[in-house]
């Protein structure tokens, strides 16, 4: 029974997905496909996060979530299939939030800043340990978008990777490794899968995601 329709933000895929945005992606299916998994399961966490009392706030997220590796798109393509990565290969990666903010402003002038900032910010983590800035207490719902964004990663198929995708359970305790519990629990949520214990550090594979 829905007895909580009123109190759900409404929204469609629509008002999170831009044209613009979708061609720029659809050359590179491994990316499309990727933003369209990350912007549906954040939408759902946010809203497992009990955000959905703000509807702004979990559009934001959506958007930001579809939006957030825009920057690839100037990469070399090699850039999506090679493993390992080479150090100057690391530089044109973690520029990537940056590259993906700049190109959202110049084809869209009046996005909200919110939006700006999630992308800007969804490879920073806890401690500083992220990257562009090495920002120590990242905001929750940056963190929301960061642990969708990875769990989406982990869970697609990769066959450039020597585990070509990894079990829900497993991406779920990765994020566990970076994201406070209410996120993680929220996520599960979302996902529909249990916690399980520590599945040991899978290491920083999905780090260029
Ligand atoms: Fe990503
Ligand atoms: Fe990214």
């Amino acid at each position: 029974m829905k007895t909580q329709n009123s109190k759900k933000a409404v929204l469609t895929l629509k008002d999170l997905y831009w044209d613009w945005a979708e061609k720029m992606m659809q050359p590179i299916p491994v990316l499309h496909q990727h933003a369209f998994e990350t912007m549906k399961l954040a939408v759902k966490t946010a809203i497992a996060m009990g955000m959905s009392y703000d509807s702004k706030k979990v559009v934001n997220i959506g958007i930001a979530a579809f939006l957030h590796d825009l920057g690839k798109t100037t990469w070399p393509k090699e850039l999506f299939v090679k493993t390992p990565i080479l150090p100057h290969e690391w530089d044109i990666i973690r520029t990537h939030p940056l590259q993906s903010e700049k190109i959202i402003k110049e084809k869209w002038p009046d996005v909200p800043h919110d939006v700006l900032r999630l992308v800007r910010q969804h490879h920073e983590r806890p401690g500083g340990r992220g990257y562009p800035y090495g920002i120590y207490e990242p905001s929750i719902d940056v963190l929301v978008l960061a642990a969708c964004d990875v769990y989406t990663a982990m869970v697609a198929k990769r066959d450039y990777r020597t585990v070509k995708s990894f079990a829900p359970e497993v991406a779920l305790a990765e994020v566990a490794r970076f994201a406070p519990e209410q996120v993680v629990d929220a996520l599960a949520k979302a996902a529909q899968i249990r916690r399980v214990e520590d599945q040991g550090h899978i290491c920083s594979l999905v780090m260029n995601e």
